[in-house]
């Protein structure tokens, strides 16, 4: 298990410092609400836990920062929604925009004319460097997929069919996972089969649920799934449960909300990997308000980024880690209520 690594020590002591932040500067418009504060929105992905927790992390740094937030989920994947959705925010005067573009090729145009309209655009949990954002917060989505595999290997010792179950094959974070994922599995791991067929959702978590349910029975041998998204490891976990075949087929996936964690507790997933949603929202709204006060170069310094990238990290936790787990996350603030 990788807890509490350096690299989260280090965000916290940022986030404690740019936590203070001195409020809008000269070069900061105050929005459209009249309250003279920034106005920022925040754009999710589906309605799931994982953005909840987004939302309250933006919440927190806006209290602190002095800035108002809004934020915004369509029901389930839907780039179009989502365009239209920042579309009426330059047409409200946004100040700044964080956002997790479900497809970055529909919503990059409405990005780019915010960002033309000198509205402040931050990618978070998934990026779109083509966008001509000015920062993405959130996980190395690449490196958490290799991670992924690596974790897997461990669960299979090194054998068996692994499907892979996804709610987008769009959004970046999902493509670039999967990749991470494969490629490690093709280097290193000639026993393993990754089954061509990825299972697709769409964020849906009925769709997920019966993917996997058909997946299981046409494969007998099945030895694992690998969750992408958050609602994929227990939407498989349940379709696990009711063929029978739980703990015969391992569950690695990603996410640590509450439904993970107790059923992590009741070994009905094996390995999670832990985003910091919290910390995506709460660090997207202090950078967006930082580069409005103090210019993007500073910023993004006094934020440790590096190549426009803060990254917030993820943890590896199994069964065996969870009390120690949430101990840890609750002494640094990040919400752990339910598990
Ligand atoms: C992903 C998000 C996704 C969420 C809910 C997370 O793992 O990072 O992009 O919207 O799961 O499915």
């Amino acid at each position: 298990m990788k807890l509490f690594r350096f690299a989260l020590a280090l965000s916290l002591a940022c986030v404690l410092t740019t936590g203070c932040a001195k409020g809008p500067g000269d070069n900061a418009a105050g929005g459209p609400s009249g309250s003279g504060r920034l106005q920022i929105a925040g754009l999710g992905k589906s309605v799931h836990p994982f953005w909840d927790q987004v939302e309250m992390g933006m919440k927190a740094a806006a209290g602190k920062a002095g800035v108002d937030v809004e934020f915004y989920v369509p029901s389930k994947e839907d780039a179009q929604k989502q365009a239209e959705k920042i579309k009426s925010w330059v047409a409200l005067g946004k100040n700044g925009i964080l956002f997790a573009a479900s497809d970055p090729e529909t919503v990059g145009p409405a990005i780019k004319d915010a960002i033309a309209r000198k509205i402040t655009c931050v990618a978070m949990d998934t990026d779109a460097p083509d966008s001509g954002r000015a920062a993405y917060v959130g996980t190395d989505n690449y490196l958490a997929g290799k991670t992924a595999a690596e974790e897997m290997a461990k669960e299979l010792g090194g054998k068996g069919k692994v499907c892979i179950a996804t709610g987008s094959v769009t959004a970046s974070n999902s493509l670039e996972r999967i990749k991470g994922f494969k490629e490690v599995m093709a280097a290193k791991y000639p026993g393993i089969t990754v089954l061509p067929e990825v299972l697709v959702d769409n964020e849906d978590r009925a769709v997920a649920i019966q993917k996997a349910k058909a997946k299981l029975a046409a494969t007998p041998d099945l030895a694992a799934f690998f969750g992408v998204y958050a609602l994929n490891g227990p939407s498989c976990a349940i379709a696990t449960e009711s063929a029978g075949r739980t703990g015969k087929v391992k569950i690695v996936c990603f996410d640590n909300l509450k439904e993970h964690m107790n059923m992590l507790k009741q070994k009905k997933l094996d390995v999670v990997i832990g985003q910091r949603p919290y910390l995506m929202g709460l660090k997207g709204v202090e950078v967006i308000s930082a580069i409005i006060r103090d210019g993007k170069d500073e910023a993004l310094k006094g934020m440790g980024a590096r190549n426009g990238i803060i990254d917030t990290g993820v943890d590896i936790v199994r069964p065996q880690d969870v009390e120690k787990y949430r101990a840890e996350l609750k002494k640094l603030g990040i919400p752990v209520e339910g598990w």
